[in-house]
């Protein structure tokens, strides 16, 4: 949003015929709007900024990578994740709740917005979190917080408060991945937006994913509506992702009990490019899946960590 100070500037420096000052207002506010998702008009901005030639390109370089909000639209679906019954239930309530929230809001209830999760990697918390977008009709916002930290060192609560303005005013699924690596960075950083969560009452859900959620002090951990950990698959799981990943591929195939004890070494995610993997080599000489080949492939992969 322009502010008053912004107005004041341009009117100032148009009657000043100052074009520097015009064009680097016009160019923070490209950035601001960029920042809160406003990504065509910030580009509109941008252009009429850069129709003059002599416009530095020190702040052009400053506001391309001030895109710290990326949007997707998933088409992933609930029954394409393969995780245990607990986090699927718990994964059916919160889409319930948000699909019900004006009845909750009728009698002063809110639905669960604010998701912790926490686990292994390659277990599916970031496909979760399409899968949760695409199951709800609303875009996935990728924020990423590394950049946020390392360009706005110093002018953290304005950002922080453009981006929940943001998440306020357009609604979405929020994620915010890899919480542990902006973390080590700034650690005060972690500490306020940990406050702003608190202080959201937006329609948005917010998902934060941290491969160690003891980064979290017990005291904020409060302000989530629900905590999600991700193991590493079960056997069960296992049997499902191979089913899922190769039947449609060859219709009677059957993990074995030996390829299934084996591949409880991997994550859901290297189970499934071992699927992708024998796929391909099966298609080329057009014959049956090898249980001996994939067991092979699941030991390659294991004997990497
Ligand atoms: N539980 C799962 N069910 C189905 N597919 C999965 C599952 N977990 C992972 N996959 C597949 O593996 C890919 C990578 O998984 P994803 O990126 O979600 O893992 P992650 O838990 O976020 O890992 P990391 O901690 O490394 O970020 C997904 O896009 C999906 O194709
Ligand atoms: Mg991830």
């Amino acid at each position: 949003m322009i502010s008053e100070e912004q107005i004041k500037g341009l009117i100032q420096a148009h009657n000043d015929k100052n074009e520097e000052k015009f064009k680097s207002i016009v160019l923070k506010l490209a950035e601001d709007e960029a920042i809160v998702d406003q990504l065509a008009f910030s580009q509109e901005l941008k252009n009429l900024a850069e129709s003059n030639r002599k416009t530095p390109t020190v702040l052009l370089n400053q506001i391309q990578k001030s895109h710290i909000i990326t949007k997707y639209e998933p088409e992933d679906n609930l029954s394409d994740l393969i995780v245990s019954t607990d986090i699927h239930d718990r994964i059916r309530r919160l889409l319930n709740e948000y699909r019900n929230s004006q009845k909750f809001k009728a009698y002063g209830r809110s639905s669960r917005r604010k998701i912790l999760f926490e686990g292994n990697k390659g277990t599916g918390k970031t496909y979760t979190a399409s899968v949760i977008a695409s199951e709800l009709n609303l875009p996935l916002y990728v924020v990423q917080m590394d950049k946020m930290v390392l360009k706005y060192m110093g002018e953290t609560s304005s950002k922080l408060r453009n981006l929940f303005n943001s998440i306020n005013t357009s609604k979405g699924v929020y994620l915010f991945d890899e919480l542990d690596r902006f973390f080590i960075i700034d650690k005060n950083f972690l500490t306020a937006f940990l406050q702003f969560i608190e202080q959201d009452f937006s329609n948005s859900i917010i998902i934060i994913i941290t491969n160690n959620k003891n980064l979290i002090a017990n005291s904020s951990l409060k302000t989530f509506d629900d905590v999600l950990y991700f193991n590493m698959p079960s056997q069960e799981e296992i049997e499902h992702i191979y089913k899922s990943k190769l039947s449609h591929f060859q219709e009677d195939f059957v993990a074995s009990s030996q390829l299934i004890f084996q591949s409880q070494r991997l994550s859901h995610s290297e189970i499934v490019k071992v699927c992708d993997e024998i796929i391909k080599e099966t298609i080329l000489p057009g014959s049956k899946l090898s249980q001996a080949r994939i067991l092979s492939l699941v030991k390659e992969k294991a004997s990497l960590f």
